[in-house]
C-alpha cells in the first residue's frame, strides 16, 4: 500500500518506518525542510534506538519517502496518516492548530477517495472536526473516511512497541476504512480491536491516564512506606504478581514525566470539564506528581542541610533512558529547585547533555559520570541509565568529597549501599543502616 505519514516528530517516523519495513510504500512529510533533508541522507533528528538502521535500510530499497510537500502525498498516497504535534495550551487543553492546518492542505489536494487518519493523541471528538475541517475545504464530490488509530509507543523502546504491539485500535465510521486499515496491519499479526472514532481517541487518552494513575498511586504508597519503614519495592512486587494488578508501571521515583503523560492527564481533565465531569481522581493523579518532585527535594536538604555552594553531582537528565529528549523532564525541576538555593550543580547524561545544555545555562555538563561526580557533596539519580546501574561504586565513593546518593529511580540495593559506606536516600524505602547514624 501506499501510505502518507504527516509530521516527522517521535510518531510519525517511526510510524513511517515501521511500515515501510512491513513491505508498504511511505511518503513522510514535514514542513521543516532541513530536517527532511537531513533525513533524506539518513540523520535522524532525535535518539531512539534502531531507528536509524530502519530509515537508513528502508529508504535504501526505495520504500521510505521523504517530502515537504502535502500536495505530492495527497496525490500519491490513498491512507493518509496525521502525526503532527498536539502540544499543550497554557489552559491544559490540546492545541490542535498543527492538524487543522494539515487539514486544510490534504482536503484542498484531494481529487479522490482518501482516508485520513489522527495518530496524533488528540482529545475524543477531534474525528468529528477534522471531518467538518475537511468538509469545508474539499472539492464538491471528492470522498474520504475520517479514523482514529491511536499509538502507543514509548520513547527509547518505540521499534519495539510499533513491531509488536500488545494491540491495533481501529476507530472508523465505515467498512472501507476498517478494511484499508486492517489490510495496511495485516502483516503485524497483531490483536485488532475495531471501534468507533470517539472511543479510539478515549482510548488513547484512558490508556495514558490509567498509566499515570498507577505511577503515582505507587509513588504515594512510596510516602506510606517511608512513614512505617517498608519497602515500596517490595510492595509493588507483591502487589504486581497479582495479575489483575500487574507488575508493570510499579515503579516509584520522581514522578512521571516526558511529553505524553503530564499533556494527556491535564487535557483529559479539561475535556471531563468541558462535557460536565470533574475526575478529581486525575486532579490527585497530577497533585502526587508535582509533590514527588517536591519530597526529593526536601531529601536534599535533609541530607546536606544547607545547598549554597554545595557542589551537587546530577546524574541523568533525560526524561527516561534511552533518550534525549528532555521536554517534561523532571530534571529541568530538581535542577530550578537546587539553583535556587544556590547549589553548584556538574550534571551528566549519556546521550541527553547535549539537548540538555541550552536549557541549563548555569549547570555544568560532564563528559562522564566520575566528572560530574569528583568533589561532589552529593549525587542525585534522575534517570536510571543502565550506566549508572552499573557504575564503579567503589571508584564513586573515592572521587566524592562525601558519599552521599540520593537516588530518585532506586537503582541500588540499600543494604549493599550502606554495606560500602554511602549515605543512600532511596525512594519509599527503608534508609540505608550509614544514613541513619
Ligand atoms: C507513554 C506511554 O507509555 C506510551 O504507551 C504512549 O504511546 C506515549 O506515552 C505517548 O502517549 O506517546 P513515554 O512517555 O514515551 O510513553 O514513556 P513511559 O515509559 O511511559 O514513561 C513516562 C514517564 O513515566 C517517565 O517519566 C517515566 O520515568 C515514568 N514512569 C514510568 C515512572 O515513574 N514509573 C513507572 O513505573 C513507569
Amino acid at each position: 500500500m501506499k501510505i502518507g505519514v504527516i509530521g516527522t516528530g517521535y510518531v510519525g517516523l517511526v510510524t513511517g518506518a515501521c511500515f515501510a519495513d512491513l513491505g508498504h510504500t511511505v511518503v513522510c512529510v514535514d514542513n521543516n525542510k532541513e530536517k527532511i533533508a537531513a533525513l533524506r541522507s539518513g540523520k535522524i533528528p532525535f535518539y531512539e534506538p534502531g531507528l536509524e538502521g530502519l530509515v537508513t535500510a528502508n529508504s535504501r530499497q526505495g520504500r521510505l519517502l521523504f517530502s515537504t510537500s502535502i500536495a505530492e502525498c495527497v496525490k500519491t498516497c490513498e491512507v493518509i496518516f496525521i502525526a503532527v504535534g498536539t502540544p499543550p495550551l497554557p489552559s491544559g487543553d490540546a492545541d490542535l492548530s498543527a492538524i487543522e492546518h494539515v487539514c486544510v492542505e490534504i482536503a484542498t489536494h484531494m481529487r479522490s477517495y482518501r482516508l485520513i487518519v489522527e495518530k496524533s493523541t488528540v482529545p475524543v471528538n477531534t474525528g468529528e472536526w477534522v471531518a467538518r475541517t475537511l468538509q469545508k475545504h474539499v472539492r464538491k464530490g471528492v470522498q474520504y473516511d475520517v479514523a482514529s488509530n491511536p499509538e502507543f509507543l514509548r520513547e527509547g523502546s518505540a521499534i519495539q512497541d510499533a513491531e509488536h504491539p500488545d494491540r491495533i485500535i481501529l476507530g472508523v465510521s465505515s467498512d472501507r476504512a476498517a478494511m484499508l486499515l486492517v489490510k495496511l496491519y495485516e502483516p503485524l499479526n497483531a490483536p485488532l480491536l475495531i471501534t468507533d472514532i470517539r472511543s479510539a481517541e478515549l482510548i488513547k487518552h484512558t490508556a495514558n491516564a490509567f498509566l499515570a494513575l498507577k505511577i503515582s498511586f505507587i509513588n504515594a504508597v512510596a510516602r506510606v512506606c517511608e512513614l512505617t519503614g517498608a519497602d515500596v519495592t517490595k510492595v509493588a512486587k507483591g502487589i504486581g504478581m497479582d495479575r489483575r494488578i500487574g507488575e508493570a508501571f510499579l515503579s516509584a521515583g520522581i514522578g512521571y514525566g516526558g511529553s505524553c503523560f503530564p499533556k494527556d492527564v491535564s487535557a483529559y481533565v479539561k475535556l471531563c470539564e468541558k462535557v460536565g465531569y470533574d475526575f478529581n481522581l486525575l486532579k490527585e493523579v497530577m497533585r502526587i506528581n508535582t509533590a514527588q518532585r517536591t519530597a526529593f527535594f526536601d531529601k536534599v536538604k535533609k541530607a546536606l542541610g544547607t545547598l549554597s555552594g554545595k557542589k551537587i553531582a546530577v546524574l541523568g537528565l533525560a526524561f527516561k533512558p534511552d533518550t534525549d529528549d528532555m521536554r517534561g523532564a523532571v530534571s529541568l525541576e530538581i535542577i530550578s529547585l537546587l539553583r535556587k538555593e544556590r547549589a553548584r550543580i556538574f550534571a551528566y547524561d549519556p546521550v541527553a547533555g547535549e539537548n540538555a545544555a541550552p536549557l541549563l545555562p548555569h549547570v555544568t555538563i560532564c563528559p562522564d559520570a566520575l566528572s560530574a561526580l569528583r568533589g561532589a557533596d552529593a549525587a542525585l539519580i534522575i534517570t536510571e541509565w543502565k550506566e549508572f546501574r552499573n557504575l564503579d561504586l567503589p571508584a564513586v565513593k573515592q572521587v566524592m568529597k562525601r558519599p552521599i546518593i540520593i537516588d530518585g529511580r532506586n537503582i541500588y540495593d540499600p543494604a549493599k549501599m550502606a554495606e560500602m559506606g554511602f549515605q543512600y536516600w532511596g525512594v519509599g524505602r527503608p534508609r540505608s543502616e550509614s544514613a541513619r547514624r
